[in-house]
Formats: C-alpha cells, structure tokens, sequence
C-alpha cells in the first residue's frame, strides 16, 4: 500500500492523505535555521543547536503522536454547521478534509487543502542566509458566494534550553515575557538577562487579534486540537507573564466568489549585539532596529517568491553536481534527489534532531559527522572542509576523540567522553574523501588545536598521524585493536559489565580495557592506513618545503600488512571474519559461539579494507553473508539474535531479537557488504542488496515499512522480530552517506580519485547502458557508459580519443566539459 507518490520533476514527494502510519516529515533551512515539519504542519524549529537554542516547543512521545508545531486554523465566520473551525493540515483539529496533499521538497514542504469550497496552501521553508521561515499561506475562494474568514496562527515557544524546558517548571512558570509591538509577537524570555537573542513572529497583514498565553488561546483543559479563541472567533490579546509563552495571530478575511489572497507569517530568530540590547538603553525593551528591516522584507510577497526561488535554484546547482539515468527508477530517483538531500540532513544534523532525536540527548557525533561527509562533501565542499577542521579540533593529543561535539560550542561533549576506540580512524577517512574530491591538499597543513585548547596546533596531516598511532598504541592479547568503550556499534559494550538500571552502556565501564578487541576496528584500521599510504604519496608529490614530519608511506603500509596478517591469524574464522574476543579472550562471530556467530560488520569493513578479494576469502565472507545474513528485508547485522541478555556484551544482547543491533537490518552496515560485492565484482548482488532497503523501492509496502519512502531509516526489523520489514528512526543515520558512496562510487564506479575522475562500473548484467553527469573540481564530466560483454573490465575513450586505464586525466585548465564513451567488456 502506498500512501503518495513520487514527482520527481519537481524533486518533491507527494502525500496523498494526512494519515500516514509515522508523521513523514522534511527538514527546513539549510545553515544556521532549521526546522523540522511533518505532513501534518508538526514539528519545531531552532537555530544551531536544538537543544539549546530551540525556538518552538515540541512534546516528544505524546498522544497523538505528532502534536505542536506550525499551525494555521480556518474559521468560517458564516456558517453555523461542524466544519466551522479547521486546520487546514488536518493536524491538530483533525477535520476530515474534502481535499489534502503535502508536498515535501527539497528545503520546503506544501501543505494544499480544500473544505467547504475554501482552498489553502501554505508553503513552509526558510530563505537562504536567513535565520527566520516563512509560511506561506495562499487562500482561495471556490464558492460562488463571498466568504469571511478568521485566520489564526499559532506556534508555542520554548525558552531556549530544550532540557530544562522539559523540567524546570518551578522556574520556567515565572520567566516567559513577550513584547507585542505593530502586531509582531517578540518572545524574549532570559533576554532580560544573559542572553541576547530573542525570537520574533509577524505577519504580513493587520490583526484583528493576537495572544501570546497559552490558556487563554487554548482555554482551561483544552488541547491545541480545539482552542477555545478558535471556536469563539475572539482573540483574547493575552501578554504572557510567566506560565506558557505562545505567538498567534488573528487575521481576518473577506474573500470575494474566486477571489485568493496570501498571507505571510514570519517565525524567526534574532540576535542583537550585547551592548546595543534594549532601546532606550536603559529600558528592558528589545531594540528592534536591527530585526525590522528583515521583519519588513519577509512579509512582502514578492520578495518570498524571490527567496523561495533562490532555494530551488540552489538546490537544483547542488543536485546538478551528480545526476544518472540508468534502467532503475529507484536508484535514479534516490541518487538524483533524495539521496543526495539526506546527505546534507545528516551533514547537519548528525544525530541530533529528528522525529526519533529529541535534540537533547545527542550531539554531533565524532564518528558520525566524519562518516556523514563521506556523502555529502561533493555538494558543497567548502563546508565539509570546515566541518573537518571542527571535528579534529576536538581530537585529544592522544589521538583519540570525544566522542560527540556540541554544535554550537564546536566543543567535545563530556558528559560522553572518549575512548570508543575506532572514533580517530574515521577522521582519516572523510580527510582522504576531502582531498580526492577537491585536490586541496593544502588543508593538510592548516594548524588545528587538540581540545580546542589554544597554543596545541599542530597541522592537520599530524592529526591524522596520531589517529593511526592510537590503534597501534592500543593492541591486546592477539595484537588486534583493543576495542575501549566499544567500537562502530555502540551495543557492543565489552568492557561495561552493567548490572544496575539506568547505567549508561556506552559510557559505563566496569573493566580495565586491556582484554576485549575488535576485528572491525583491525579492518577499519587497514583501510585508513592504506588510505594514509596513499595520501602520503600523492602528498609527497604536491607539496614542497613541508615544515612538518610526514611518515613514509611504507610505514602505513607495513602497519597495514601486519594487521592484516593479525587479522588472518586471529580474526578469520574460516568463512567469515569474527567480530570481537572479549574480556575474557572468547570469541565472538564464531561458529564456536551458539549466538552471535556471523556479524556483518567485519565482513564488510575488512572486505572494504581489500582483505581476501585476491584469493578467494572475501567471497567465501560474502558467500556466508548471503547464507546467514541477508533476507528480502535487507542484510540483518548478525545471526543467531542473542536470546537473553549477557552481562558481558552489553547493550546489544538488551533488545529483543530482530531490533536494532540485536540481530536488526541495521541500514548503515548494508552498503559495506554492497561495495564489497562491487570489489569482487559481482554487480548483481550488489544492487540487488542496494535495492533490498532502497526506501523508493520499498515504496508499495508503506503499512508495513511504516517510515519515509523517500529517506534511508537507520533500522528495519530483522527476520527475527515480530514487526519483521518494519523500519524505524528515519532520517538520521550514517545509511544515507554510506548508500550514497555504494552506488555512486562502487556501482556506478564514479569514483574520485587524486589523479583524477576514476570509471569502474560494477553493475548489474542486465543494464546495457546508463549515464553519469558529475561536476569534479569544476570540470563537467557526462560519462556514457555501454555493456559490451558480461564481465567489468572497461574501455575509456575521453572526449574521442581511447586513454589506458580507467582514471581520467584532469584536462586543462580551460576545459570545462569532458565527453566519455566506456564500454564494459
Ligand atoms: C543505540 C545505538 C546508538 C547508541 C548511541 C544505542 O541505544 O542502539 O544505535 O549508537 O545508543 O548512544
Ligand atoms: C548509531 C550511532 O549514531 C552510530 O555512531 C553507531 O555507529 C551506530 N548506531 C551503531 O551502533
């Protein structure tokens, strides 16, 4: 069953009724703005950081699942029967509507309904370079009579600090203040003091009435689903003193038979300069001096039709960058839309906010926002440029990293701490991405502090040193890497041993460290130590008169080579890798082990890190994850689902079989095993495992999916699990950077290269041809490619003219646009 469709013209995906099984949201803003908003209007916004600037309240967990967020209500003012009073994105009256259709876009979302003859659109997005959004309500009079409307806006504001918002009531009743002036609603709670930012809510016509408490708009005992103000059509013009802070607006409209008219809402977030806070200066009065101009530009239709066409054409340059045709709608649609858009949520976002991320609990995360790059960095590459050197800046003079940032400090986070011991590899990894996308090696040598501590720089590239030196500073009983609080999965906790409630398993550490290790970090180490080996040359030759140490590249090479040898020593089981050994040197990922035998995260990463694919082991892994692992549902990340909980692994064995890492089709490892297909060549199975969770493809079984069909979610329900095929926690999840990477890079085999724009396609037998259109450091490269033969092999003819080898040679520097022919023999 579906519940829309996809219009792919306009990069949009349509919903066709308000009652999708989850809210289906979308994201609003793209720098420092940003809100999230369901099909229904809910959600909430805020500036930077979502939990410590949050502009607008949001109740997670509530019944009805998705209420307070950005609503309009309709009031008839004529007639006497039940749909005298509706929302017209269904949500929170819950009218039934004679017509609705959300349109999620790319930075917007549309929300078009019709009852009783009166149609409403409002258009939700946020201008570039701008920290406000805009509703965009559009009404249309259908009726062949006059109709007289009541608008009434209504939004909830937080007072700032999420967390204490949701539980510091004895003062929170007693510090909410506003100011109204010329109809703009100011929320300035705290403003009076320590801070120096204030949010605004405006309209573009005159109210006939405004309120700003919420028990007086909402009335004693009623909810947001029918306002008291609404049902009686009289605004109670309340100023909050302390209690609830709201912003609503009360408009009124006389609408001819046909007649449309637009009404502009602005919600945005302000920050004045400390000196120049209030006006008079000596009053507690917000000066609005600086706020106004933008107030006043926003409200006038023409310059939010300016705006809202300025986002789409920085959307469509940004997707321009990577478009394919290929004989599958799915793959199409996902790399050439949305896709390509969940990268920069996740860029923004990493795991903080969603419908699934209370923006509270989770910051940035260090390995996260490294490996969210790894998709996104081709968009806007000046961003993931400063996206690096904020996270090394937060790297410890040991090598090793906290293990989440605060996004608005750009601060480790302490509360969580360090010590999850693959954390630095990942740095080198979206480092190495950088350069080959942009051939700036020169951001190896920006001075970087460690701790953000002022006088520690040292140049990025000893960054990267350091991060490989903490592996080998850290090896246990069988040389392998020591695994710390725990590695990729977080539920691997080997060192927690946790036996009381409410422990924290990641940051919970009952044991030394000194026993328990982990395969996939041994695999992930000799990926990024290859990836220094060739960084380091490349490196070498670019640069001169480097003032720093660089070690050779046979140093990582050698560091490589023996952890792969400690890999097949300790780590290979015969047909797969192993996972771990733990705090009492025992095996995990074993057929000795009678749960937990196979996990799919060392087959992947060590498959990846090029182990086997010579002499046949890497298939045999392959091979076992397609035995034990893979269902129609997805890859599920290990087999047999640990049945109890162990004291000794930790978080893992605490979900019940088939959920999350226990056992789940945990999305993000997916695209490991399909790039590994890729590097043995097996096209098919690749792409048949890149279509198993490809959200588009899933499309047709929306009541059992559940979540977004246009957005990866981290998890679906394994074989295991009664919900099997259902997914959860959408949105934001490393799937996003790490399906794009599969199938642009390894399936498609576009891949950047330091030479140059590499072409090594490994797809599936039946596609005769598809084409690529990639922009890579300012040369447009439209790449045909054509199936000749069965096997991958390729032939490259650059702008007519036949080259050797698959790596296209950077052309000259006035070249703008190069043709390639390749033929897949
Ligand atoms: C989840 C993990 C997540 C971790 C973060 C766990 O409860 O299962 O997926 O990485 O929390 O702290
Ligand atoms: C989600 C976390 O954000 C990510 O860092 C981690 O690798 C996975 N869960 C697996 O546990």
């Amino acid at each position: 069953m579906q519940y829309g469709h996809f219009d792919d013209s306009n990069r949009e995906y349509v919903i066709e009724t308000p009652e999708t099984p989850l809210p289906w949201i979308n994201y609003l803003g793209s720098e420092s703005y940003f809100g999230l908003i369901s099909n229904t209007a809910g959600g909430y916004s805020f500036y930077k950081d979502a939990r410590l600037r949050r502009l607008t309240r949001y109740r997670y967990n509530n019944a009805p699942l998705d209420s307070g967020g950005r609503y309009i209500y309709l009031r008839d003012n004529n007639a006497s029967d039940s749909a005298r009073t509706w929302s017209p994105s269904w949500m929170p009256t819950r009218t039934p509507l004679d017509f609705y259709e959300c349109r999620h876009g790319m930075g917007y979302t549309s929300i078009r309904s019709k009852l009783n003859g009166i149609e409403s659109q409002t258009r939700y997005f946020v201008p570039m370079g701008e920290n406000l959004e805009i509703w965009e309500l559009t009404l249309t009079n259908q009726r062949d009579e006059a109709a007289d409307l009541s608008v009434f806006s209504a939004i909830e504001f937080n007072l700032w600090d999420a967390m204490d918002d949701a539980t510091n009531f004895q003062r929170n009743y007693s510090i909410g203040q506003v100011e109204v002036v010329d109809g703009v609603l100011y929320h300035k709670t705290e403003y009076r003091e320590r801070r120096d930012h204030f949010a605004y809510f405006a309209c573009s016509e005159k109210l006939t009435g405004f309120d700003t408490q919420r028990d007086d708009f909402l009335g004693a005992y009623r909810g947001w689903d029918s306002p008291k103000v609404v049902e009686t059509g009289q605004s109670a013009d309340s100023i909050t003193h302390g209690w609830q802070p709201i912003g609503s607006h009360h408009v009124k409209v006389q609408l001819k038979a046909g007649e449309q008219k637009k009404i502009i809402f602005i919600l945005g977030y302000h920050e004045n300069p400390k000196d120049a806070k209030f006006d008079p200066p000596e009053s507690q009065t917000i000066n609005k001096h600086t706020v106004l101009p933008v107030i006043s530009k926003y409200l006038k239709a023409d310059e939010v039709e300016k705006a809202f066409q300025v986002l789409r054409v920085h959307w469509d340059n940004l997707l321009e960058k990577f478009q394919v045709t290929t004989p599958d709608v799915h793959t199409n649609r996902m790399v050439n839309i949305w896709n390509a858009y969940q990268t920069m949520i996740t860029f923004n976002m990493s795991r903080s906010a969603s419908y699934f991320e209370s923006g509270i609990g989770r910051g940035m995360g260090f390995r996260d926002s490294a490996q969210d790059l790894l998709g996104f960095v081709h968009l806007i590459p000046e961003r993931a440029r400063e996206r690096i050197l904020d996270i090394a800046a937060t790297q410890l003079e040991t090598g090793g990293a906290y293990h989440q940032y605060q996004p608005l400090t750009k601060r480790g986070n302490n509360d969580v701490g360090s010590g999850f011991n693959d954390d630095p590899l990942w740095l080198v990894l979206a480092v190495t991405a950088y350069v080959k996308e942009t051939g700036d090696f020169g951001i190896l040598s920006e001075p970087v502090t460690y701790d953000n501590k002022p006088g520690s720089e040292e140049a990025l590239y000893g960054h990267l040193q350091r991060s490989i030196q903490y592996t080998l500073d850290r090896l246990g009983p069988h040389e392998l890497p020591l695994i710390g609080r725990a590695d990729w999965n977080d539920c691997l906790n080997l060192n927690c041993f946790s036996d009381t409630p409410g422990q924290s398993f990641q940051t919970t550490t009952n044991k030394d460290g000194k026993v328990a290790e982990s395969i996939f970090i041994a695999g992930l180490f000799v990926l990024a130590a290859k990836e220094m080996a060739d960084l380091v040359e490349s490196y070498k030759l670019k640069v001169s008169g480097l003032t720093f140490n660089v070690q050779p590249s046979t140093f990582y090479l050698e560091a490589a080579n023996k952890m792969e040898s400690t890999i097949w020593a300790a780590g290979w089981d015969g047909e797969w890798f192993r996972r771990a050994y733990d705090d009492f040197s025992h095996v995990l990922g074993s057929k000795e082990n009678d749960e937990g035998k196979i996990f799919i995260e060392p087959q992947g990463i060590c498959v990846m890190a090029g182990l086997g694919v010579e002499d046949g082991r890497a298939e045999k892994a392959m091979n076992s994850v397609d035995e034990h692992l893979a269902t129609p549902h997805g890859i599920v990340l290990q087999q047999p689902a640990f049945s109890k909980y162990y004291l000794h692994l930790g978080e893992i064995s605490s979900y019940p079989p088939g959920y999350k890492e226990n056992a789940g089709i945990f999305c993000h490892t997916n695209p490991w095993v399909m790039i590994s297909e890729a590097k043995i060549g097996r096209g098919d199975k690749a792409h048949d495992y890149y279509s198993r969770i490809n959200p588009s493809a899933r499309e047709g079984i929306g009541e059992l999916h559940r979540c977004e069909p246009y957005v990866y979610a981290q998890m679906i329900a394994g074989k295991d699990a009664a919900t099997y095929g259902e997914a959860k926690n959408s949105w934001l999840t490393g799937t996003a950077a790490w399906n794009y990477v599969a199938i642009t890079q390894w399936i498609l085999g576009i891949r950047p290269t330091y030479d140059g724009l590499q072409v090594a396609p490994v797809v599936p037998s039946a596609w005769e041809m598809f084409e690529v259109a990639r922009s890579f450091r300012g040369v447009r490269y439209v790449v045909r490619v054509e199936r000749k033969g069965s096997g991958n092999n390729v032939q490259l003819a650059v702008d007519g003219k036949s080259i050797s080898g698959n790596i296209i040679p950077l052309p000259a520097e006035n070249v703008k646009e190069v043709q390639v022919r390749v033929t897949i023999n």
